[in-house]
């Protein structure tokens, strides 16, 4: 079992137990159970290191206290050289290779943070027995794939201080994408409607995108009959459920086309009979529902 799930069905069973033991848990929630979690296992899950290494532990190590430990516990699945065996990952080189077909990214050539390497390290490896490593054995290792990648000499002392300052090479190959159609922001207000966004080949981004308002919306296209047909009207219309008239059916059709298109407009965004407005959509606009109506038309009438 991997440790994750160990420490999440050893939370479950706490949990289980302080509800049978106890009857309600400490501090029961609104819900009465769960209890607050101590400061100390609040430590055991808080263990991230932010690039500006904030969340390292004190301490330090060189490459050379690393060595021997690498080799121990790293080389055999990422080589003495950090090459890589059979399909481990490779750690170090491939410098220059990210915009070739086929880019090696390694810590050296594509971590953007060293902060990255001890926070990983001492949390995921060695692969088999993560989190096994001490506070020096990580600042040793992580040395030690450092100096292997060139960053820092044999005998540089790595610590809680500097490691923040490990300037890795490809440290400006993180940017935010600035393309204006590829940011995800949440609508808050005047919202499109679901019902009225188009999907079209052709994009198009609305004019503020450019005036440095962040929020990009799907452009009102003219709505496609037989898109909002599908997806609203055939339900009923496609299998005559409730007596709702078959499109081409012309024997159905001709006494109602005969009222007129304006007529049929009038049911189809009023309702009619138990036609509910809109085809029970309200979120449609008027547009999108008389476009599905001149579809039905299409269909339906004499050729
Ligand atoms: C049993 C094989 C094995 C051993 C031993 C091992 N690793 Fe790994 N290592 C892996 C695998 C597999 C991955 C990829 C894991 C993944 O992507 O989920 C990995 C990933 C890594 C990465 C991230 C590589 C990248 O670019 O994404 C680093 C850094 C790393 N290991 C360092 C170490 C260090 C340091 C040690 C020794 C303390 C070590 N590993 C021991 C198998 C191993
Ligand atoms: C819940 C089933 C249902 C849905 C959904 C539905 N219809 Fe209807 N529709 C009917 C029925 C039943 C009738 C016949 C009503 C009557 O004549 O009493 C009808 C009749 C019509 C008519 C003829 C109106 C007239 O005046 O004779 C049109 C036009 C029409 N529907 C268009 C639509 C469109 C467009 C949609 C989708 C936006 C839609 N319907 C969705 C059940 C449905």
């Amino acid at each position: 079992m991997s440790r994750l799930a160990k420490s999440l069905s050893y939370v479950g069973l706490t949990v289980a137990l302080g509800l049978v033991v106890e009857g309600h848990a400490e501090e029961a929630g609104n819900f009465g159970y769960g209890q607050t979690a101590t400061a100390e296992q609040i430590a055991g899950w808080d263990i991230d290191v932010r690039p500006d290494g904030m969340g390292l532990p004190p301490g330090g190590a060189t490459p050379e206290d690393g060595e021997m430990l690498y080799e121990e516990k790293c080389a055999s699945c990422h080589g003495s050289f950090g090459e890589g065996v059979g399909r481990y990952p490779v750690l170090a080189g491939g410098e220059g290779t990210l915009t070739e077909a086929r880019p090696e990214k390694t810590v050296g050539s594509f971590w953007p943070y060293a902060s990255t390497l001890w926070d990983y390290i001492h949390r995921a490896m060695p692969f088999t027995v993560p989190e096994s490593l001490t506070d020096e054995e990580v600042y040793a290792t992580t040395a030690y794939v450092l100096y292997l990648n060139d960053l820092i000499e044999y005998d540089f002392e790595l610590t809680q201080e500097n490691l923040a300052d490990i300037e890795m090479p490809n440290k400006d190959g993180f940017f935010f994408d600035d393309r204006p159609d590829v940011k995800a922001r949440r609508c808050m207000k005047n919202c499109k409607k679901a019902g009225s966004i188009q999907i079209t080949s052709e994009p198009e981004v609305s004019e503020d995108a450019d005036s440095g308002a962040d929020e990009v919306v799907a452009v009102e296209q003219p709505a496609e009959g037989q898109a909002v047909y599908q997806q609203a009207c055939a339900v009923c219309h496609a299998a005559g459920i409730g007596e709702a008239p078959i499109p081409g059916d012309t024997a159905a059709w001709s006494p109602r086309l005969a009222l007129g298109r304006g007529t049929l407009i009038e049911s189809a965004l009023n309702g009619k009979g138990i036609m509910p407005a809109k085809g029970g959509q309200s979120q449609l606009t008027d547009v999108a529902v008389i476009a599905a109506v001149d579809h039905i038309i299409s269909l339906s009438a004499k050729q």
